[in-house]
């Protein structure tokens, strides 16, 4: 008989089963059991600054449509025509009051003025000649997400209304998700997406993404060709100060994990980085000593990489990145990246962070490009009837996290370990396994009671 979520995720012990990442009855399972019920990222709002304006994004495998309304709200509601299924919008971005089905011609607003919800039909061709006015328009709007959050410019929707608030599921995370989203002073989303959103499908599991992002820094032998070139932010050799200590910090009860270091550390001095443009040089510097000045010592983190459960991961303080993994199939993803800068930065800042985006990141990056020959690899060689078999091994580090009193619910081990990729797998198995959501938050919440 087929194994057990259980059987398949023995995260105590570091066993992961090779077929969690190639089988499709898992696959299916997984866009019921996470994709449908988790929080998930769905793009920046600067990506809709404007009214009317929309950005079609994806939730699991299904298209929707992130649009910023008359009244500035925004909404997201599935790609999907409610009357014979067409999708509805099929520009990746634009302008529109109403979006109209290219089949039949219904069409659905999301303008307040005019209709009680989100995504109501508004218009349907012949409604008193074919329909006899009898077609109840308000019962035959589009689907609409059970949820949605503006968090700091990054927008956040899940499907399910029994979900927990989006800040209590992303609980002290928070503090890492923040200095992605704001390199300035934390208090408002002052960035903006630059060069548009590169979008590319890579045929490997998606989870092997969240994965590598959660705190993988053993792989960094991969990149070994990238510290050899010389990449990093200011085009010099190397990727990064190399006397800077990480950590891989986790939250084990909610499924989130970085590296990087503790809030309570200082920051440090500025480390100069960009000497070959003193302009950005000038204004990083001024930037970080404005955060010194103005944020207690506990806003000043320092993250590197992280991934927030189920498929959204970022680089957190400068340069700054979101990326978001889509499922296609078990066996493909699409990968999207954004790449975050300051609004209000001189030109020539955004100018040296798009250069650096483009030879580091993205389908045509260095590193991005080391790591997909590692995933598609790995998800091919596991394929087989042999291979799937059999298990992958996380057990680097077991038994050695330790609890950071100072933050609830947060775990912290060396430099080097897999226990973030170990909570995260027990997190999915949760999910998989239908927990409730009291179920869910259960541990998270005793975490904050025990502070
Ligand atoms: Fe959209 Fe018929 S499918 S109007």
């Amino acid at each position: 008989g087929r194994k057990t979520i259980d059987e398949l995720v023995r995260a105590d012990e570091g066993l992961v089963s090779r077929s969690i990442f190639v089988d499709d009855e898992i696959f299916q399972q997984e866009l019921q059991r996470v994709f449908s019920r988790a929080w998930l990222f769905v793009g920046h709002e600067s990506l809709v600054p404007k009214p009317d304006d929309y950005f079609v994004s994806r939730m699991g495998t299904e298209s929707v449509i992130l649009t910023r309304d008359r009244q500035g709200q925004i909404q997201v509601m599935l790609n999907s025509c409610a009357h014979r299924g067409m999708k509805l919008c099929r520009y990746d971005h634009g302008n529109n009051r109403t979006f109209t089905c290219p089949y039949h011609g219904w069409s659905f607003s999301t303008d307040g003025k005019l209709v009680e919800r989100p995504g109501e039909l508004v218009g349907v061709p012949g409604h008193a000649t074919h329909y006899k006015g009898e077609l109840d328009k308000k019962q035959w709007g589009l689907k609409t997400v059970a949820q949605v959050v503006n968090y700091k410019g990054a927008v956040w929707a899940t499907w399910d209304p029994d979900a927990p608030a989006f800040l209590d599921y992303l609980g002290n995370m928070r503090l890492y998700l923040d200095a992605a989203l704001d390199n300035r002073d934390g208090s408002s989303g002052g960035s903006e997406v630059i060069g548009g959103v590169q979008k590319w499908r890579v045929k490997c599991n998606w989870k092997f993404a969240p994965e590598n992002f959660i705190g993988d820094l053993y792989h960094d032998i991969s990149h070994r060709s990238v510290d050899i070139v010389g990449i990093g932010p200011g085009g010099g050799r190397g990727r990064r100060d190399p006397s800077a200590t990480r950590s891989a910090i986790c939250f084990p009860e909610l499924g989130h994990g970085l590296l990087g270091r503790l809030p309570f550390y200082e920051e440090g001095p500025y480390a100069p980085q960009y000497a070959r443009y003193p302009e950005v040089e000038a204004y990083y510097r001024e930037v970080h000593e404005r955060r010194e000045r103005t944020l207690g010592s506990a806003m000043r983190v320092q993250t590197s990489v992280g991934t927030i459960f189920p498929n959204m991961s970022f680089h957190g303080r400068q340069p700054r990145t979101l990326a978001v993994f889509h499922p296609i199939s078990p066996t493909e993803m699409e990968m999207w990246r954004m790449y975050l800068v300051d609004k209000d930065a001189p030109e020539a800042v955004k100018e040296a962070a798009r250069h650096y985006f483009l030879r580091y990141s993205g389908p045509g990056g260095m590193t991005e490009s080391d790591d997909m020959e590692n995933w598609t690899g790995a998800t091919e060689a596991s394929m087989g009837t042999m291979s799937r078999e059999l298990y992958f091994n996380y057990q680097m580090g077991v038994g050695h996290a330790e609890p950071v009193p100072e933050i609830p619910g947060c775990a912290v081990n060396g430099e080097y370990t897999e226990e973030n990729a170990r909570i995260y797998y027990r997190r999915w198995a949760q999910f998989m396994n239908g927990l409730s959501w009291d179920e869910l938050m259960a541990g998270a919440a005793r975490a904050q009671e025990a502070a």
